[in-house]
C-alpha cells in the first residue's frame, strides 16, 4: 500500500487494528482508532485523529487508509513515542452507527477521545448537567459523557487559572462522578502521546514487552517498579482482553478496581484513587503503587484458527485435548496404577467447609448455567448436599435468598459476565463461601471468589461456547468426587467415574466422527422453522444446551425440553413435520425415554433419537426415525459425549444457512454489561 504514511506510523496502526482483529469475536456491530496527530506537546493544536466505522473491522481498516490516500494528514512525521487506542463495539446504548461507535469524543477538536467497556449508569444525570453547560451530544452512547466531563474539567481548571492541570488529575475527578462498571482509555490533544486508563467492575491488563523481547519469552514472574524510569524501551499495551496482547508479550498485569495507568513519555506510572461513593463527596486521593507482573499462559497458536475454516469448528474438534489439559495433574493414580481420586489444588483447603455447607447454589448464565445444571446430578448423588440452580440475572431480581451456610460455585468461561459478577458480589455481602469454575485465570470472577478451579479449556473465540462447556461439566464432576471422597460407601462408584474421566477424550474422538453423519442431518433440516430437543435426567441439560446451539448460532427457533414435562404442553406442538430430537442414551431414564419415543411415534412425530451404540434397533420401536448411535461412557459424563453430535448439527445447521458462525447475530462472548 502506497499511502503517505510512515513506517512507525504504520505500525502503530497495524498494531491497533491486529488488536481489533483479536478482540473482533467480542465485539462486532463497529469499530474506530484513534492516533495522535502532533508530536509537540508544546503546540497540541493538531487534535488527534479519529476514525468511526459501523461494521466488521476489515471495513475500518480499509476505510482509515482511504481516508489517510484522500486528505492531507501529515501522518509521515516521525514520532519518538506513539499512543493510539482503538475499540470493537457490541451495542448497549444506541444502534450500531458511525456516531455511537468509539472513540466517542468532547465534540469538534477531538480535545478529549475516550474509548469504553462497560456501562455508565448515571449517565442521564451527568448528561442533563453537561447540556446545561453549553455541550451538544451527538450519540445515544452513555460513553459520550466521558470525553465531555473531561472537557469540562480541563477548561474549568483552566478558567481557574489552573495551567498546569494533569491528565491525570483531569481524568481523577471525571471517575469520581461515574457510576457503572468500565474500562476507559483517554487520549487528549492537550497531552499527546500520553494514554490514560482506568478501570472499575471491567477487565483490564497492561501488557509490557521489552525492547528486543522475542514474544516466546520464557515463564517469569518479575517484581518491576513502573515508576522507575529506566532508559530500557518499552512498548506497552492496555486491553480488555489478553487475546490482543499475547502476540506482542507475555508479561502483563492485571489492572485492578480504582487505578489509573498513566502512559507518557514511553514510561509508564500507575496510581490508586480512593473512590468513597457518589455522595460522599471525597477527594479522590492517589497514590502510586508497585506491582507484580504475571505471566500468560497461553500461546498464538491458540487463538488462530489453524487449519478449520471457524473457531467454532476448531473448539468442537479439540475437545479431546481440551479435556485432557482440564483433567492434567488433577486425577491421581493409587497404587494399582489406577486413578482413584481426584485433587482440585485451588479447593483443597476448603473442602471440608463445603462438605458442612447446607446447601450448594450453582450460579451462571447461558451455557455456563446448563453446564452446571449437567453436574447437578452427580454432586447430589456424591456430597448429599441439596444442590439448587440459579441463573444469576433471576437471582439478583428476586433478591434470592442467600445463607452463611451456603457454598456459591459461580461457573463462567469468561470471568467476566456482568450478572454472574454482580450475583457474586450479592452471595459475599451475604457470606456464603464463593467458589469460582472460569477459564479466564486472572478474571474478576477467579480473582473474587474465596476459592475455585480453572478449567484449562484453553482460549475459546467462537461466540458459541463448545468446549468450554464440556471442560466446565468435569470439572464440576470432579467437584463432586473430591467434595464426596470422604464417604467409603460411594469409593466404588467415584473410582467407576474416575476410569470413566480417564477414558473421556479417546470417547469424544469416537463421537467427533459423526461429522459427516451431522453434516447430512444439517442438509436435511436446513430450511426448518424449529426444533425439539427432549432430553431428562443427565441429559436434561444437554437437551437445553444442543437447543441454545442452534438457536445462536444456525438463528433457528429451538427449544430444549424436559422429557417428563412433554405431557404437560409440548405435545401439543407434535406433528410430522416438527423435527424433534430425543435423547435416549442408557441411563436410569433409558426406559422412561423409551415411552417418549413411543408417545411420539403415536403422534406420527418426526424423530432423530440419539442412543447409545448398538440401541438402535430398540429404540426406535412403534415408528420410524433417524438414529444418531454415540459411545457409552458412565451415565454422569455422558452430557459430555451427547452434546458434542448437537454442536456438529449446530455448526453445520449455521453454515449451510450461510450465517456468521463465530459472530451470530446480536450476541457478545463475554457480556460485560446488565
Ligand atoms: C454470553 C455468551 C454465551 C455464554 C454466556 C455466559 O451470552 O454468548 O455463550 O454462555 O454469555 O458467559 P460466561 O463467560 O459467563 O460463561
Amino acid at each position: 500500500l502506497n499511502y503517505n504514511v510512515n513506517r512507525e506510523r504504520r505500525f502503530v496502526l497495524e498494531v491497533l487494528f491486529n488488536g481489533l482483529r483479536r478482540l473482533e469475536y467480542r465485539g462486532y456491530d463497529s469499530a474506530g482508532i484513534s492516533i495522535d496527530a502532533s508530536n509537540s506537546p508544546s503546540s497540541p493544536s493538531l487534535p488527534p485523529f479519529v476514525f468511526r466505522q459501523e461494521g466488521n473491522i476489515e471495513s475500518l481498516v480499509k476505510s482509515v487508509y482511504q481516508e489517510v490516500a484522500t486528505t492531507d494528514l501529515n501522518l509521515e512525521e516521525s514520532f519518538s513515542v506513539h499512543a493510539g487506542i482503538a475499540h470493537t463495539r457490541w451495542a448497549t446504548h444506541g444502534e450500531p452507527a458511525p456516531r455511537n461507535s468509539h472513540p466517542q469524543t468532547s465534540g469538534s477538536g477531538n480535545e478529549f477521545v475516550v474509548v469504553h467497556n462497560g456501562v455508565v449508569t448515571n449517565y442521564e444525570v451527568l448528561k442533563e448537567t453537561l447540556l446545561r453547560h453549553g455541550f451538544t451530544f451527538e450519540s445515544e452512547t452513555d460513553t459520550e459523557v466521558i470525553p465531555k466531563l473531561a472537557k469540562f474539567v480541563f477548561d474549568k481548571a483552566n478558567e481557574e487559572g489552573d495551567k498546569t492541570v494533569t491528565f491525570s488529575q483531569v481524568v481523577l475527578e471525571v471517575i469520581r462522578h461515574l457510576e457503572g462498571a468500565y474500562a476507559l482509555i483517554f487520549k487528549s490533544r492537550h497531552y499527546p502521546n500520553e494514554l490514560i486508563a482506568c478501570k472499575r467492575g471491567s477487565p483490564l491488563l497492561l501488557g509490557v514487552k521489552e525492547y528486543g523481547e522475542e514474544t516466546s519469552c520464557g515463564p517469569s514472574f518479575h517484581d518491576v517498579n513502573f515508576l522507575k524510569k529506566d532508559e530500557q524501551p518499552k512498548e506497552f499495551f492496555l486491553s480488555s482482553d489478553a487475546n490482543a496482547l499475547v502476540e506482542h508479550t507475555k508479561k502483563v498485569l492485571v489492572i485492578e478496581d480504582g487505578e489509573v495507568v498513566h502512559l507518557k513519555d514511553g514510561a509508564v506510572s500507575i496510581l490508586k484513587f480512593d473512590h468513597k461513593g457518589k455522595h460522599s463527596g471525597s477527594l479522590v486521593r492517589p497514590a502510586s503503587v508497585q506491582r507484580a507482573l504475571s505471566f500468560l499462559d497461553m500461546e498464538v497458536e491458540q487463538i488462530n484458527k489453524g487449519n478449520y475454516e471457524h473457531y467454532m469448528q476448531k473448539e468442537i474438534h479439540e475437545q479431546p485435548e481440551s479435556l485432557r489439559t482440564t483433567m492434567r495433574g488433577r486425577l491421581i493414580r493409587g497404587g494399582s496404577c489406577k486413578a482413584k481420586t481426584v485433587l482440585l489444588g485451588g479447593l483443597k483447603d476448603h473442602l471440608k467447609t463445603i462438605r458442612r455447607s447446607r446447601r450448594i447454589v450453582f450460579i451462571g448464565c447461558g451455557t455456563s448455567y446448563n453446564a452446571a445444571l449437567a453436574a447437578r446430578p452427580i454432586l447430589e448423588e456424591l456430597s448429599g448436599i441439596p444442590v439448587t440452580m440459579e441463573i444469576a440475572s433471576d437471582l439478583l431480581d428476586r433478591q434470592g435468598p442467600i445463607y452463611r451456610e451456603d457454598t456459591a460455585v459461580f461457573v463462567s468461561q469468561s470471568g467476566e459476565t456482568a450478572d454472574t459478577l454482580n450475583a457474586l458480589e450479592y452471595a459475599l455481602e451475604n457470606g456464603a463461601l464463593c467458589v469460582g469454575i472460569t477459564n479466564t485465570v486472572g478474571s474478576a470472577i477467579a480473582r473474587n471468589t474465596h476459592c475455585g478451579v480453572h478449567i484449562n479449556a484453553g482460549a475459546e473465540i467462537g461466540v458459541a461456547s463448545t468446549k468450554a462447556y464440556t471442560s466446565q461439566i468435569v470439572v464440576m464432576a470432579m467437584l463432586a468426587l473430591a467434595i464426596g471422597d470422604d464417604a467409603i460407601s460411594s469409593q466404588g462408584r467415584r473410582e467407576t467415574i474416575i476410569d470413566g474421566l480417564c477414558e473421556l477424550p479417546g470417547k469424544v474422538r469416537e463421537v467427533l466422527k459423526l461429522d459427516q453423519e451431522m453434516k447430512d442431518l444439517a442438509k436435511l433440516l436446513i430450511a426448518e422453522q424449529s426444533l425439539l430437543v427432549f432430553g431428562r435426567g443427565y441429559n436434561y441439560a444437554t437437551a437445553l444446551e444442543g437447543a441454545l446451539k442452534v438457536k445462536e448460532v444456525a438463528l433457528m427457533h429451538s427449544e430444549g425440553i424436559l422429557a417428563g414435562e412433554m405431557k404437560h404442553g409440548p405435545l401439543a406442538l407434535v406433528d410430522e413435520n416438527l423435527p424433534i430430537v430425543v435423547i435416549a442414551t442408557r441411563d436410569a431414564c433409558f426406559s422412561k425415554q423409551q415411552s417418549v419415543i413411543q408417545q411420539l411415534h403415536a403422534r406420527k412425530g418426526r424423530l432423530i433419537v440419539m442412543c447409545s451404540k448398538g440401541d438402535s434397533a430398540s429404540v426406535c420401536v412403534g415408528g420410524s426415525c433417524r438414529v444418531i448411535e454415540v459411545p457409552q461412557v458412565e451415565d454422569c459424563l455422558q452430557p459430555v459425549i451427547n452434546v458434542v453430535p448437537l454442536q456438529l448439527l449446530a455448526y453445520h445447521l449455521t453454515v449451510l444457512r450461510g450465517y456468521n458462525v463465530d459472530q451470530p447475530r446480536n450476541l457478545a462472548k463475554s457480556v460485560t454489561t446488565q
